[in-house]
């Protein structure tokens, strides 16, 4: 079984955390790290899925563990960071995939869905790269990946909550790559356009309604609305994630990368 202590793999004897990891691109994301060698926490609000999730990683052959954590705390987020470092000592890599979709018409949006929704997309990303960031400026070495959005980039009606949210995860990503660059830390922030996970595929279903559409019927529309005329698969976002921590990367830092299937040149 691949530990922190293995050197094996592209991210051998690291040890990365990614919250979100129950489903989707997160998930994902821990499975691609355990594959290549790193040990991994995943952390996220669902525990059964969660629980799986690490199951799929040490089933790769890594050291993993679950962690049951709802980002908008930032006591849970303390417990599980200390959790990690108290069980390998490091974390080379955080991943911050926990996040949420809400929509609708600007003149109905209830503040109380609009502070939960800060409270895990923005507020949650925050705390995460707050807590790390001193582990990492102590290792002088570390990679952070906050999940942002093509939304966060452009706009489409009926979507200001979640595109305020993921705006504001660039803004931060930006201000820390300044702030931790001098430590040997990289922070960037990966915008995935329309990519085939449960949030997804509930959204299709929503915003489809609301056009007298299918939710296949949306996603068939997006998917032409793209260069390569299809939506991303979650292992290929949890790819461009693995690249930003990766060696190959050591000299990019403070972007906000769109992996969109050249959505935004429609
Ligand atoms: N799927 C897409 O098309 C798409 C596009 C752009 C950006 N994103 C972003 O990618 C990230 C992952 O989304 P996904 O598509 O994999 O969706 P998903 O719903 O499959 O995964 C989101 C994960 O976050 C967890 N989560 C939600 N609230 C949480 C909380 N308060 N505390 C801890 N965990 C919580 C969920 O339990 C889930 O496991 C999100 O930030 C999302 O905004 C997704």
């Amino acid at each position: 079984m691949a530990d922190a202590n293995d050197q094996s793999g592209r991210f051998g004897g690291q040890v990365a955390v990614v919250t979100g990891a129950a489903t989707g691109i997160g998930r994902a994301t821990a499975m691609r790290f355990a594959s290549e060698g790193a040990a991994v926490a995943c952390l996220d609000i669902e525990e059964a899925e969660n629980e799986s999730a690490a199951d799929l990683c040490r089933a790769n052959g890594a050291d993993a563990v679950a962690l049951a954590c709802d980002v908008r705390s930032r006591d849970e987020q303390q417990s599980a960071i200390s959790a990690v470092v108290e069980r390998w000592g490091r974390i080379d890599v955080l991943v911050t995939s926990a996040g949420m979709y809400v929509g609708g018409p600007l003149r109905e949006i209830p503040l109380d869905r609009w502070e939960n929704l800060v409270a895990v997309n923005l507020t949650g990303v925050l705390t995460s790269n707050s807590l790390v960031a001193p582990i990492m400026t102590t290792q002088g070495r570390g990679s952070i990946i906050n999940i942002s959005s093509m939304a966060g980039k452009t706009s489409w009606p009926n979507s200001a909550e979640y595109s305020a949210t993921k705006s504001g995860v660039i803004g931060l990503t930006r201000s820390a790559a300044m702030e931790l660059g001098p430590h040997g830390i990289t922070v960037n922030a990966v915008c995935p356009g329309n990519t085939l996970t449960d949030m997804v595929s509930k959204v299709a279903v929503e915003i489809g309604a609301t056009l007298d559409m299918t939710g296949e019927e949306w996603l068939a529309m997006r998917a032409e609305d793209t260069a390569l005329k299809r939506l991303a698969q979650p292992e290929e976002i949890a790819g461009v994630i693995a690249f930003l921590a990766s060696d190959d990367a050591r000299y990019l830092t403070g972007q906000a990368i769109e992996v969109d299937g050249g959505l935004i040149l429609s």
